[in-house]
């Protein structure tokens, strides 16, 4: 089998490369990424130059593209600009990647009839009430809230549109937040636990009653391949953990895993439009494909992943110093 995976090198894609290096080792994986500021070669760099090739360009690239995709059996679809505060402050590469990288992608697919893998975020389902006894499950409309989450929704729209009118071979999955190794510092989690590592306090954005159902990068990656090998072609499916917590939690169990006083944050600006909660209903995934996750217990997600941030400042500290500034531009 050969994979072509786009945005390998980031977060959630090289938890994924990694993942299939180690389920699937007969396979050959050929990674593109444009290696953005939230890329990192890095991220790759202990796994065979045999089985596992970075190209280095970008998804918009319709040459580069149609070659790669004319050279592989299959596409699984990570890359993005991914963060909603980025977008909120310049949503224009959001745009470009999101909505015209995914067209480039499916249309090469499209012409050279490739099994195609769209990832994509339970954000695009908008947000729910606190007190909603609802999930989000396949069927919500679709209801976006921030410009990056806008511009997943228009990929996944185009996905589906080519499905029914172009026959592509594609299946698409919506994940709740995810949490583990190699995540950006601008994200939540290793925000904080990188904010604790520097002597500085974590900062919680306006109250902190806003909900994320936490799943581990590695789940996300066992969901994909289920999906992958046994999904049915044009069908969604949503991965979650049953992992909803309010961000306060969240931040006060941190600061406890990190020996600290749990009342020890800061409130600062909150995210303009900020979704309330999220939260997943992953039980088609799990009937139908006999999916299951391995982190059950965020509390020892957290921890090994708090472990892998400490071990790891090398990875991280290069990028933080630049990401508190912007953050610090906009009194968060
Ligand atoms: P990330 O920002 O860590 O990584 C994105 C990767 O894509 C980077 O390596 C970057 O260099 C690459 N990239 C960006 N623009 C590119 C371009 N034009 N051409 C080629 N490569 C490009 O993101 P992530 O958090 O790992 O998210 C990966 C995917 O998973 C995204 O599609 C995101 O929407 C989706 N997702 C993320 C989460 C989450 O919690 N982070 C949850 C659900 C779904
Ligand atoms: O739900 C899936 C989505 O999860 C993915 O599609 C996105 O790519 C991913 O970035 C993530 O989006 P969120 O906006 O939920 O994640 P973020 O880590 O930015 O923030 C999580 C919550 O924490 C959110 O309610 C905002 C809040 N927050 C964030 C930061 C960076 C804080 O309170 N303080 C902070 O410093």
């Amino acid at each position: 089998m050969k994979l072509l995976v786009t945005g390998g090198a980031g977060f959630i894609g090289s938890n994924f490369v990694h993942y299939i290096a180690r389920e699937r080792p007969d396979w050959q994986v050929t990674v593109l990424d444009a290696i953005t500021y939230a890329g990192d070669e890095k991220n790759l760099k202990d796994l065979s130059n045999d089985k596992v090739k970075l190209v280095v360009g970008n998804i918009c690239d319709e040459a580069l593209v149609d070659k790669l995709v004319s050279e592989t059996d299959a596409v699984v679809h990570y890359a993005a600009e991914s963060h909603n505060d980025n977008s909120l402050n310049n949503p224009r590469p959001f745009l470009d990647t999101n909505i015209i990288g995914t067209y480039t992608l499916i249309q090469a697919a499209r012409k050279h009839k490739k099994r195609f893998h769209h990832i994509s975020t339970d954000e695009v389902y908008g947000d729910l009430e606190l007190d909603d006894p609802n999930k989000f499950t396949p069927d919500t409309p679709y209801n976006p809230s921030s410009p990056y989450s806008s511009t997943k929704a228009g990929s996944d729209l185009l996905v589906r549109a080519w499905v029914r009118s172009f026959g592509l071979q594609a299946t698409i999955s919506n994940c709740s937040n995810n949490y583990g190794p190699y995540q950006h510092v601008e994200k939540f989690i290793p925000r904080q636990i990188t904010e604790i590592l520097e002597g500085r306090q974590p900062r919680l954005y306006g109250t902190g009653e806003q909900v994320r159902d936490w799943i581990h990068a590695e789940d996300h990656s066992s969901g994909v391949l289920v999906i992958l090998e046994k999904g049915k072609i044009g069908e969604t499916y949503l991965i979650g953990a049953d992992g909803e917590k309010n961000n306060k939690e969240v931040v006060e169990l941190i600061l406890k895993l990190m020996g600290k006083e749990s009342t020890d944050y800061l409130h600062v600006n909150d995210r303009p439009g900020h979704d309330m909660r999220y939260a997943i209903d992953s039980s088609k995934l799990r009937t139908e494909l006999g999916w299951k996750p391995k982190y059950t217990n965020f509390e020892e997600g957290l921890k090994e992943t708090i472990a892998w941030y400490t071990t790891n400042e090398s990875w991280w500290k290069p990028q933080k110093q630049a990401t508190e500034e912007k953050y610090k531009k906009v009194g968060q």
